[in-house]
């Protein structure tokens, strides 16, 4: 298990972080992000999107539940949980069938938390005073992966 914190006051850091995490992802992953209404959920995904895919825009998914992108490198569907009543409404979408064949990208994860793979990367965003932070939990496979953004780390 590791833990980076990064401060993303700046969006370009939100940009800079969620590209370079884009770059190391690939088919099976899913990145389960939390934090408060509007603290920038979507915008950390739609940079991680863009920079993987041709999608124009990537709107929040908080009506359609899940939005699916394509890219070279895996299927991309983009999930808002915020809507979701239980996790057995998770469930009779099939979303635990996805996993396998995408890069999952899930917000308001903490709703269907017992239906994340142990292996999924947690992205947290808080705001704290004045300041954004974005920290970054997952096990010793995920660290050796994300072995390149350390060097944006700063509390
Ligand atoms: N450092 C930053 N990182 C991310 N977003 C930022 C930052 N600074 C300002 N913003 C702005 O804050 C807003 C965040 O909205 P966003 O829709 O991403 O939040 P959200 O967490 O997805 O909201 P919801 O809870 O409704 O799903 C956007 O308008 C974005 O441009
Ligand atoms: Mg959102």
């Amino acid at each position: 298990m590791f833990i980076n914190s990064f401060n993303i006051q700046k969006e370009n850091k939100t940009k800079i972080i969620a590209e370079e995490i884009s770059k190391i992802c690939k088919k099976g992953d899913v990145l389960a992000i939390s934090g408060s209404m509007g603290v920038g959920k979507t915008t950390f995904i739609k940079y991680f999107i863009k920079k993987i895919s041709k999608a124009k825009s990537v709107p929040s998914p908080s009506y359609n539940i899940i939005l699916p992108y394509e890219s070279k490198i895996s299927n991309i569907f983009h999930m808002d949980a915020w809507r979701l009543k239980n996790h057995n409404e998770a469930l009779s979408l099939g979303i635990t069938e996805m996993f396998d064949n995408a890069i999952f990208l899930i917000e308001w994860a903490e709703k269907i938390r017992l239906l994340l793979p142990n292996n999924c990367l947690s992205l947290i965003i808080k705001n704290i005073d004045n300041n954004k932070f974005l920290k970054i939990v997952g096990n010793e496979v995920w660290s050796k992966r994300l072995k390149n953004i350390k060097k944006y780390e700063e509390h």
